[in-house]
């Protein structure tokens, strides 16, 4: 339980330097999420302070803590937002500071609701035929036997289809330089922290500020675009339209921020799991043969229709088990909004707990030779969700989670019926930071769909977490 008599018990704590020791071990995490969390696991068990008598900063592992920090929004909330210092009335602030991980309660659970509409399952089928578009454009560009990028050629695939989705734009040199824009302004966030706020040319903050004010503009331009156009599919013409009971709509602040959240949000996750899955599936030639006999069954060398997407099992089941293995969001954390007590220790007030969805998918007790990638364990298995939670779980579970694995799926189906992509022997492959990018890249070549499937001899930090037998 999350209340009641907290033990006199020591936490146990993880060793840790003096003056900097928890800020590394909190680097740590965030960089290293897999195997920091093992370690940690491995060593100290199912709950650890990240220093010796500090019990503000702790990791809880395992579904039982899982349940306890996403049942009760109330007391373990999100509380990202607190750390930022922008002027009020900035775009900077409108970009970063609207968005529903940085909410709680009420303000939260009404915003949510006026945006979930865009996200329902039928609304998600009108964005169907643009992911396979988008991603048919991407693979004509492919030239058969040259080298690429996997990850980088992923990030570019998701970004498109986000910025295609939520603006419904047409012309591809736009959708790339919004798509650049966005970029520009999500990679402001460290920058941002770390200047001071004077707005004067030639300082970095006027530079900040100059982008954040483009994507403001442009994103409002879109919002009165959306008002205009009653035929519109896209998201944010869903979102335009959202109301309520009483009729109360998305402001355009809102509207601005949540838009930005949804392009973050939407795109670099989306991207990991792809490339994870075209890893996975190149190292396991049995599994891609299957998936691919699968395909050939279904679809007939055609572009996978929604009602065909229903009839994969085990391609349902590859990006299951890659989310699994290797969660795009491997680690989280919420704040104690009152002293509490967990797992029998005392937090005070404030404390930040972090937990790990990496680590619950390793748990023996829940997965059968939990490091094997076997999407067909999926066939029989049903998890809670505090068991398998690579969308997280509760209020703040992932909005977006039926579009990612429709668009998963979408992109995987199109894209292994007409290439095999080979990944370069001798890759170092180490999934990195905590949206898992591979830390070294994917380097894959694009051979026509010969179905000549091999694994090839690979290096790197992912051999110490996933077996390959
Ligand atoms: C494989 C792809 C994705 C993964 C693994 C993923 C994962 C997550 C996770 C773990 C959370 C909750 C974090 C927490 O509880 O602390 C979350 C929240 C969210 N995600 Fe995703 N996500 C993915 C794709 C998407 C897409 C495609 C969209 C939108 C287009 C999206 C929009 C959101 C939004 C708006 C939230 C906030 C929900 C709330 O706070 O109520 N995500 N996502």
């Amino acid at each position: 339980m999350a209340t009641g008599v907290a033990s006199q018990k020591a936490l146990p704590a993880a060793s840790a330097l003096p003056l900097v020791g928890k800020w590394a071990n909190i680097f740590k995490i965030s960089n290293e999420p897999c195997t920091y969390s093992r370690w940690l696991y491995d060593t100290y068990g199912s709950i650890v302070s990240l220093a010796p008598g500090d019990p503000s900063w702790v990791v809880a592992f395992g579904s039982e803590f899982n349940f306890q920090l996403l049942s009760q929004p109330a007391l373990f909330e999100l509380r990202k937002g607190k750390i930022l210092n922008v002027p009020e009335g900035t775009s900077l602030r409108r970009l970063f500071i609207t968005n529903l991980l940085d909410m709680n309660g009420e303000h939260h659970k009404q915003q949510r609701q006026l945006m979930q509409p865009a996200f329902h399952k039928k609304q998600i089928g009108l964005y169907h035929n643009d992911m396979v578009a988008i991603t048919q454009q991407m693979l004509e560009r492919w030239q058969p036997h040259e080298q690429i990028e996997l990850h980088a050629e992923m990030k570019k695939l998701t970004q498109r289809i986000v910025i295609k989705t939520l603006f419904g734009l047409n012309d591809e040199q736009e959708i790339d330089r919004i798509g650049t824009l966005f970029d520009k302004v999500a990679t402001l966030f460290l920058p941002m922290m770390l200047t001071p706020n004077i707005d004067v040319p030639g300082l970095p903050y006027h530079r900040i500020l100059k982008l954040a004010d483009q994507l403001d503009g442009f994103t409002r331009a879109m919002i009165a675009r959306k008002r205009q156009e009653t035929e519109a599919s896209d998201v944010l013409a869903a979102l335009v339209q959202a109301h309520d009971e009483e009729g109360t709509k998305l402001s355009d602040d809102e509207l601005i921020g949540h838009v930005f959240t949804l392009y973050g949000a939407g795109h670099t996750t989306t991207s990991s799991a792809l490339t994870w899955a075209l890893f996975l599936l190149h190292q396991h030639p049995r599994i891609h043969a299957d998936v691919l006999a699968e395909l050939d069954g279904v679809l007939h060398g055609a572009a996978p229709s929604l009602e065909s997407l229903r009839q994969l099992p085990l391609l349902d089941g590859v990006i299951k088990e890659t989310l699994r293995l290797l969660p795009p969001a491997p680690i989280s954390m919420r704040t104690a909004a009152e002293a509490c007590e967990l797992g029998g220790y005392a937090l005070p007030k404030g404390a930040t707990i972090f937990f790990s969805p990496f680590m619950t998918h390793r748990l023996p007790e829940l997965y059968e030779e939990p490091n094997r990638f076997k999407p067909e364990r999926w066939a029989t298995l049903s998890r809670t969700p505090y068991e398998y939670l690579p969308f997280s779980a509760g209020v703040h579970r992932c909005l977006g989670a039926e579009f990612a694995q429709l668009e998963i799926k979408v992109v995987l189906a199109t894209m292994l019926q007409r290439y095999r992509l080979a990944l370069v022997p001798n890759t170092n492959v180490e999934p990195k930071g905590s949206d898992m990018d591979p830390a070294h890249g994917m380097p894959m070549r694009v051979m026509p769909q010969d179905r000549q499937f091999a694994r090839v001899p690979i290096r790197g930090k992912i051999q110490n977490i996933v077996d390959f037998v």
